[in-house]
C-alpha cells in the first residue's frame, strides 16, 4: 500500500503502535518461553509477562486479572460466550436475546444455536441504531439464559445503553454478555458498574496485534460458568486450551495500558475530526445523512450516506483515502449493510453509506486532504451521472 494513502478505516483494524511492537519483540526471540512450562526461568519469564498483561487488561474494564481469558480475538470470545452459556445453562433455559445489528460473530453463532434447538430473539433498533431497554425487558421469558448486546456498533458507532441493559439482566437473574470489540480502549467500560458478566475484546482494534483477544468472565456475584469450545491442555482455567501467544498477549496488554492512559485525549481529538469531516462534507455536498446516533457514538467513527452516490463506486474512485463502504468484515459480499438496513431508511441509504474511522496516527493535514478528496470524488461521480 503506498504511503500516501490516508488510512481512515480504524474500525476495521488499527496499525500496531510502535510502542506496542517494541515490548512484543523480545518475546519472539530471547524471551520465547512457554508460559505453562514453569520448571525453569524461560517459562517463568513468559508467565510473568502474561500475568502483567492480564492485570493491564483487567484494569481497563474494572475486572479481576483472574477473570481474563486469552483468545484469538473477539470472534472466538463471542463464540465461547454464546456456545459456552448455551451448553452450561441448558438445564436452566434455552432462550437468548440479541439484536439485529450485531456483528456476524454473534449473528452466525446464534443461527447455529437455533439449528441446535435453542431459541433466539433478535431485537430491532431505532433510527439511530439503538435497542430499547424496555424491549429487552419485554423479550425476557422464564427460559431466557443470556442477553448479548454489542457495546458499540462496528459500522455506525452507536453505543448501547449497557448500564440499563445490565440492570435489567441483573433484576431477572440472567447473564449479560457484550461484544465490546469496538468499545474497550476507546470509551470507558466498567463491568462491575454496568453489571456485565461476560465481555469480548479484540486487540487489533486498539493498536495491538491481530489474532489476539480476550474474554472477561465474571467469577463472583454471579460466578459465570462456561463450557469450553476448545479442549486440550486445560490452559486459561480450562476455558481455552492451547499454548499462550506470549508476544501477542504482551502487546495486547501494552496496547490497553496505553489506551487507558491516552483514551480521553485521543477521544477528544477523534471527535473533533469526525465532526469536522461531517460539517465540511455538508458544506461541500449539501445533503449528507448521518447514520447512527448523533451523540451516543464512538468518537472515532463517522458513518454517512451521500444520497445518489453509490458507495462502492466512490471507494473505487477514492485512490488517496482508505475507507469502507458498509462493514469491511462482510465486504466479500456486495449486499447492502444489514446494520444500515436495520435503521429503517430503505436500501438506498445502505447503498450510499460510507464509514470513515479516524485513528491515533492521523493528523490535521490528512483529515483536511481526505475531506477534499471525498468531496472531489463525489462531485466527479455526480458529473458523470448528469452526462
Ligand atoms: C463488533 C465486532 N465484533 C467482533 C469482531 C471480530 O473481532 P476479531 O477480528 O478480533 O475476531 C469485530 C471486528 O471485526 C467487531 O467489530
Amino acid at each position: 500500500m503506498p504511503r500516501d494513502v490516508i488510512y481512515l478505516d480504524h474500525n476495521a483494524t488499527t496499525p500496531v503502535d510502535p510502542r506496542v511492537l517494541e515490548v512484543m519483540l523480545p518475546y519472539f526471540t530471547e524471551k520465547f518461553g512457554n508460559a505453562a512450562s514453569i520448571d525453569h526461568d524461560y517459562g517463568h519469564e513468559a508467565k510473568q509477562a502474561v500475568d502483567q498483561a492480564r492485570e493491564q487488561i483487567a484494569a481497563v474494564i474494572n475486572a479481576r486479572p483472574d477473570e481474563i481469558i486469552f483468545t484469538s480475538g473477539a470472534t472466538e470470545s463471542d463464540n465461547i460466550a454464546l456456545f459456552g452459556v448455551a451448553e452450561k445453562y441448558a438445564k436452566k433455559g434455552d432462550h437468548i436475546i440479541t439484536c439485529v445489528t450485531e456483528h456476524k460473530a454473534i449473528l452466525d453463532a446464534c443461527q447455529r444455536l437455533e439449528t441446535m434447538g435453542k431459541s433466539v430473539t433478535y431485537l430491532p433498533v431505532d433510527h439511530f441504531g439503538r435497542v430499547d431497554p424496555d424491549a429487552v425487558r419485554r423479550a425476557i421469558t422464564p427460559r431466557t439464559i443470556l442477553i448479548s448486546m454489542m457495546a458499540a456498533n462496528n459500522e455506525i458507532g452507536t453505543l448501547a445503553p449497557l448500564a440499563e441493559i445490565g440492570r435489567i439482566a441483573a433484576e431477572h437473574d440472567i447473564l449479560f454478555h457484550t461484544d465490546a470489540a469496538q468499545a474497550v480502549g476507546h470509551i470507558p467500560i466498567d463491568v462491575r458498574a454496568m453489571n456485565i458478566h461476560i465481555l469480548s475484546i479484540s486487540a487489533h482494534k486498539i493498536y495491538g496485534p491481530k489474532g489476539m483477544g480476550a474474554l472477561y468472565r465474571r467469577r463472583s456475584l454471579p460466578r459465570v460458568q462456561l463450557e469450553p469450545v476448545i479442549y486440550g491442555g486445560g490452559h486459561e482455567r480450562g476455558l481455552r486450551s492451547g499454548t499462550l501467544n506470549t508476544p501477542g498477549i504482551v502487546g495486547f496488554g501494552e496496547s490497553l495500558r496505553l489506551a487507558k492512559k491516552e483514551m480521553t485525549k485521543d477521544a477528544a481529538r477523534f471527535r473533533g475530526w469526525t465532526q469536522q469531516i461531517y460539517e465540511r462534507l455538508q458544506v461541500e455536498l449539501g445533503e449528507v445523512l448521518l447514520n447512527g446516533h448523533p451523540t451516543e457514538r464512538l468518537p472515532h467513527n463517522l458513518n454517512v450516506s451521500l444520497p445518489g452516490v453509490e458507495s462502492k463506486a466512490l471507494i473505487v474512485k477514492l485512490k488517496g483515502v482508505a475507507l469502507s463502504a458498509g462493514s469491511a468484515c462482510t465486504s466479500a459480499k456486495v449486499e447492502p449493510s444489514h446494520v444500515i438496513q436495520a435503521l429503517g431508511f430503505g436500501d438506498d441509504r445502505a447503498h450510499s453509506a460510507i464509514r470513515i474511522s479516524v485513528g491515533r496516527f492521523n493528523n490535521d493535514a490528512q483529515i483536511a486532504s481526505a475531506i477534499d478528496q471525498i468531496g472531489m470524488a463525489v462531485r466527479n461521480l455526480q458529473t458523470m451521472r448528469v452526462v
